[in-house]
This record gives C-alpha cells, structure tokens and sequence, in this order.
C-alpha cells in the first residue's frame, strides 16, 4: 500500500520505507541479539535478500504500511514501524516496531513514533481501534504503549519465550476515542 505521508516532530520523520533502505545495516540490526530479543525476526538468520523481500512485500501490498523512522536533523533511518495486517471489515489493525540503532534507545522514539503511526492509522485509513503485542520483559515497549494510552487488555500466560524462558505476553488496544495527539 504506497503511502507519500510524512509525519515529523520530535526529533524523527516517518516516511513509508524505499527499497533504498535495505542495506547492511539494517540487515545487522536485526541480526543482534540485544535489538531482536523480543522480535519474532530471530528466529529466522536475516540478510539482504530477506530484508529486501520483506520490504517489497510491505510497499506492494494492500494491507498493511511499513514506515521507516528517520532522524529528522540528518534523515539517518534508525528503525522501522509497521501497521497492519489491516482489517478492513472491522476498522483494525496492529502495530509492530523497533529501533535499530542502540544510542537512539531511551530518548522517547518508540514513544512518538507510535503517536505518529496511530495518528496515521486513525485519521488516513479510519481505523477505530489499534492494536499491539509486546513480551512481558519488553519493559520499554510496554512503556511507550502505555505512555500513549494502549490499556492492557490482555495476558498470555507463558505464551512466548526469550532465551531460555517462558514469559507473558501482553496483548494492548487503543481505541480512537483515547487517541491523543503528543
Ligand atoms: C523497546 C524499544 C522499542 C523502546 O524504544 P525507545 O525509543 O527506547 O523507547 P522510549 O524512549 O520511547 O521509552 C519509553 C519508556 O520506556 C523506558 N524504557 C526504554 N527502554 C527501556 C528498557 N530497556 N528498560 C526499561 N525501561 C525502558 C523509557 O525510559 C521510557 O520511560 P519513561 O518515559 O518513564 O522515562 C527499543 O528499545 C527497541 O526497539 N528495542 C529492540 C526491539 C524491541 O524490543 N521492539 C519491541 C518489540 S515488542
């Protein structure tokens, strides 16, 4: 699904992902135990062609958008969001994201990005409700959910594991009436 939407604020642009972005860095990101400990990725050894295909798939199909986070002072891309899969019949979607680049962590990223991508995903596709899934270990992820007012709807006892253990996994939803703008 081809969007030209740009969101931009904080520090980061959101601009859906070029092909352009598939490069070894990218590949690295998603290669390194620290970034890909609560994405489902590990699991498969991810290289150019991997990557490549992903990201092709993402900007030719129908239901779902995958934008890369960029540093707005420089355009660097230091991670990605995805919404989808869409459901058209119901108005949902889920969200997925992560950042690459380590010395980006803590400084709100994640935080503004789902803002952005929830503003995309209620006011361009008219979705009523987001959704989004995130291990109980994932303390940051949960954090920027739930700093943008993703309640807690759901838990999954020893439903997923990381390294050798079982945890929860959390399953959140925001509903267009609880969106606000950061
Ligand atoms: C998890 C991740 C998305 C967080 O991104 P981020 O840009 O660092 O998050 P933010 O800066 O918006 O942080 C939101 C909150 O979480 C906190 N936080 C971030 N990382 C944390 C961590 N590892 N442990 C504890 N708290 C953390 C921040 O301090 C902030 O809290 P505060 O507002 O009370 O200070 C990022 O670290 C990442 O991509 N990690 C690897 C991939 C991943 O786990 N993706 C999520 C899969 S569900």
């Amino acid at each position: 699904m081809l969007t030209n939407k740009t969101y931009i604020g904080g520090g980061i642009t959101l601009r859906q992902i070029e092909m352009a972005d598939c490069n070894a860095r990218y590949v690295a990101w998603l290669n390194d135990p620290e970034v890909n400990q609560y994405l489902e990725t590990r699991w498969n050894e991810q290289n150019l062609e991997t990557v490549s295909e992903f990201v092709k798939f993402q900007r030719e199909n129908d239901h779902s958008v995958l934008f890369a986070i960029r540093l707005s002072s420089d355009d660097r891309h230091i991670g990605n969001i995805k919404i989808g899969p869409i459901n058209f019949h119901y108005n949902h979607a889920d969200i997925s994201y992560f950042i690459g680049e380590k010395d980006m962590w803590n400084k709100g990223i994640a935080t503004n990005a789902i803002n952005m991508i929830c503003d995309f995903g209620f006011h361009e596709l008219s979705l009523h409700r987001i959704e989004a899934g995130a291990y109980e270990k994932a303390v940051g992820s949960c954090k920027a959910l739930e700093k943008n007012g993703f309640v807690r709807e759901g838990v999954f006892r020893k439903q997923v594991m990381s390294g050798n253990e079982y945890m929860d996994s959390y399953h959140y939803g925001l509903l267009k009436s609880e969106y606000r703008k950061i």
